[in-house]
């Protein structure tokens, strides 16, 4: 498994993998691997000739409230976690490879961006388009693989591509979970063991909801059930909501064409959970 840090190095190591119109998938993560990411890399495999991970925990996205030093980092145990998985490229760079000094391009992506995580951290959908755009460009990869469990970040990075026309298909995988539910993410490794037992209550209650209302239950009062439970459950939501599975728009009473999905952030604690799953 090569790993590159700089461009130059970049470039030859991707030209060599696509050789001959051998197809590179890409798996763009912050680190701090778990199961969820190796998923990632296993289906980018399937989908492709090569697989290149790129990580970079990219301070364009952190909103200024958010504490980016204490992002968890693990350099050696997520190089060591993508060789066994089969990687072929793991793609290192350094910030100022990334944003060299004088950088002044952003991507600023509407519709989807809106709302929902957008309207919690402000400027991280910015930060997210920009750094994928680029890692799209260096890569040159024909295919990413984004997870299902980030739904708003999945359908801001596919609207970026498509609007962009960068020759790349997002390869949507789904959420990864642990036993009891919980969506495997970084952020759990941060939960106290209270918050670990009550962590799988989100998911409950968003499974709950999301049976309710595909059998025809009113959405408000569904949805206010289910933050109640969360908040019986000692967590703190942010938001609950039906909305349309592409576009992120709200929706007070269930669609009878087209996707839905019921998305949640909550905290437990100082640890802010994030989970979506489909409706009907
Ligand atoms: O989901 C993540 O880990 C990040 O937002 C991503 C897509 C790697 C961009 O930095």
């Amino acid at each position: 498994m090569l790993v590159c840090r700089d461009l130059a190095s970049l470039r030859s190591a991707t030209a060599r993998l696509r050789e001959g119109g051998r197809r590179l998938g890409l798996v763009p993560t912050m680190g701090a691997l778990h199961a969820g990411h190796l998923e990632l890399v296993a289906a980018a495999r399937r989908e492709s000739d090569a697989v290149a991970a790129s990580i970079f925990v990219n301070p364009l996205q952190f909103a200024a409230n958010e504490d980016l030093a204490r992002y968890p980092r693990d350099e050696a145990g997520d190089l060591a976690k993508l060789a066994a998985a089969g990687c072929d490229l793991v793609w290192m760079p350094p910030v100022e490879v990334m944003y060299p000094p004088g950088a002044a391009t952003v991507i600023e992506v509407a519709g989807p961006s809106a709302g929902w995580e957008g309207d919690a951290r402000p400027g991280h959908f910015r930060g997210v388009a920009t750094v994928c755009a680029k890692l799209f460009l260096q890569t040159g990869a024909e295919v990413a693989a984004f997870g299902e469990k980030d739904w708003q970040q999945l359908q801001v990075v596919t609207r970026m591509a498509r609007d962009l026309d960068i020759p790349i298909r997002i390869l949507p995988v789904a959420t990864v979970r642990e036993a009891d539910g919980l969506a495997m993410s970084s952020r759990n490794r941060f939960l106290t063991e209270d918050q670990r037992r009550r962590a799988p209550l989100l998911h409950r209650a968003m499974t709950d909801a999301a049976a309710a209302i595909a059998g025809g239950a009113p959405v408000a009062a569904t949805l206010a059930a289910a933050e109640a439970k969360l908040h019986d459950g000692g967590f703190a939501p942010d938001y609950l909501a039906l909305v349309e599975a592409e576009t992120l728009r709200g929706l007070d009473v269930r669609r009878a064409d087209g996707p839905m999905r019921i998305i949640a952030a909550a905290r437990l604690g100082a640890v802010r959970l994030l989970d979506n799953i489909p409706v009907g």
